[in-house]
């Protein structure tokens, strides 16, 4: 089986994770610079200097028979504060970067926010206050006027890794951890943003399409004999995904769904979040008129039964157990048998992906057109010799069998329509800062000499193909 003439296939590639350039044009700060300072993590800046290179980073695309891209408006390149005028500067930059994609043949899918908060909006409570709701659609708002050469618009990126990370597990800014109020109000209030904005588009009758893209992360009891690790992956995956499913795509969240979330706000001695009638009503607008649904797929979770209190490790050394998550009120996740691991600990099951196309195709019917829009291997990499191409053949692995589950279900009927491998050219990551490589092109940071890795060849072969080689 062939994947449809006008699939898409494509890189990913998100504003802050490329650009560099985080001073120019006068772009504001966002949430991650004090953020990533204060702990000595990493420097974000050049990252892979898209923001000066991208002329040769998209014909490279073009040359290696990609036909599309993801990338990120950084809302700071626009409003520096988040609001206010528009930097004329990061208007003209995006301008010319979405003209150089289409000389190229290359269609740009375009999130308007990819983990970038503005600093300044981050400073009066991020997501969790209205306020910053509503510069966010305006900044949307501008954004689909004056960039009305974009066929394809994200509202947002993972809105669960970010609620879960930065009020869970402390990875990301603030770096809070296990308060699951703000989690939560922080997951309904990402929802609201997102549905405010489509329905904003739809009211300004903007051309082009709208989506979302989520970071599903597949929820499996470790032992599904036992009842308490089936109840521990509900209440993991309404903590993951199924508030988001719930929200963006069913326009309203079953009496399931809120009475798991309740359950694991009473385990921790946790206020309920407020929902209101009339948000419910711009959740189920949203939903009855989006477009498309993205989805980000990487690694599997299996859960047991836990009673204690939370705790999460996570140390990468690839070796079982060595990360670990306990999560009071919800589970422990574990690895059972015969799971082959990522070097950073995550869990590889293609099956995974595909029971997340199927739950969106038959649960969460009203979106019809899925994508893929990020799958992909992190691995530790060395810079290949000169004349010599890197071997990346674990991460053609790894794509080749996600990819074969697409097929299969688009071959059930399934429309997925696209596929953005995550990610296009090698740069920092949010957690694991420049050690942990994705790319099709490898990057000398030093030198930002970009060399195509073995997965970027293979994947030109299966863009002039449409077949997966054996
Ligand atoms: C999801 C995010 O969207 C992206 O920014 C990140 O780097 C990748 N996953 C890899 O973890």
């Amino acid at each position: 089986m062939k994947f449809p003439t006008d699939f898409y296939f494509g890189g990913a590639t998100a504003a802050f994770q490329t650009e560099g350039a985080v001073k120019e044009g006068n772009k504001g700060e966002v949430l991650w610079e004090p953020f990533l300072k204060k702990q000595g993590r990493f420097d974000p800046e050049p990252a892979c200097d898209f923001y000066h290179r991208y002329p040769e980073d998209l014909k490279l695309s073009g040359d290696f028979g990609l036909n599309s891209i993801r990338i990120s408006i950084a809302w700071t390149r626009i409003f520096p504060t988040g609001s206010g005028q528009p930097e004329q500067a990061g208007v003209d930059y995006y301008h010319n970067m979405f003209a150089e994609c289409r000389k190229n043949g290359i269609e740009p899918f375009v999130t308007l926010h990819h983990f970038d908060t503005p600093e300044a909006l981050h400073q009066t409570g991020d997501w969790l206050n209205e306020e910053n709701i509503t510069k966010f659609v305006d900044y949307a708002k501008f954004c689909f006027q004056e960039f009305s050469e974009i066929n394809y618009w994200i509202t947002i990126n993972e809105p669960t890794s970010m609620a879960v990370q930065q009020y869970t597990t402390g990875t990301f800014p603030p770096g809070e951890k296990y308060n699951f109020h703000k989690t939560f109000q922080a997951e309904h209030n990402l929802n609201l943003a997102h549905a405010r904005v489509v329905n904003e588009f739809r009211k300004l009758q903007i051309s082009g399409q709208i989506g979302v893209v989520h970071a599903l992360q597949t929820v499996y009891p470790f032992d599904s004999t036992k009842k308490g690790d089936m109840h521990a992956a509900k209440l993991q995956d309404v903590l993951d995904n199924r508030l988001f499913l719930d929200g963006t795509l069913g326009g309203e969240y079953s009496q399931e769904t809120l009475s798991l979330m309740n359950e694991i706000l009473a385990a921790n001695d946790q206020a309920k979040i407020s929902i209101t009638d009339s948000e419910m009503v711009e959740l189920k607008q949203a939903s009855d008129q989006l477009d498309f649904v993205g989805v980000n797929y990487y690694f599997s979770k299996y859960m047991k039964e836990y009673h204690g209190i939370s705790e999460t490790i996570h140390n990468g050394t690839g070796k079982k157990g060595s990360s670990i998550s306990r999560l009071q009120g919800i589970g422990e996740s574990g690895v059972p048998d015969g799971i082959e691991m990522t070097d950073w600990d995550w869990p590889i099951n293609p099956q995974g992906l595909y029971d997340q196309l199927e739950r969106i195709h038959t649960n969460y019917p009203k979106v019809q057109d899925i994508y893929i829009t990020e799958n992909g291997l992190g691995l530790k990499e060395e810079k290949p010799a000169e004349n010599e191409i890197l071997d990346d053949s674990k991460r053609i692995d790894y794509i080749k069998i996600h990819l074969q589950e697409v097929l299969r279900a688009i071959e059930n009927g399934i429309n997925v329509k696209g596929y953005f491998v995550w990610s296009l050219q090698d740069m920092f990551s949010w957690t694991n800062g420049y050690s942990k490589r994705y790319g099709l092109f490898f990057v000398d940071f030093d030198t930002q000499k970009r060399y195509p890795k073995k997965s970027a060849y293979w994947f030109k072969e299966l863009t002039e193909t449409k077949e997966l080689s054996k």
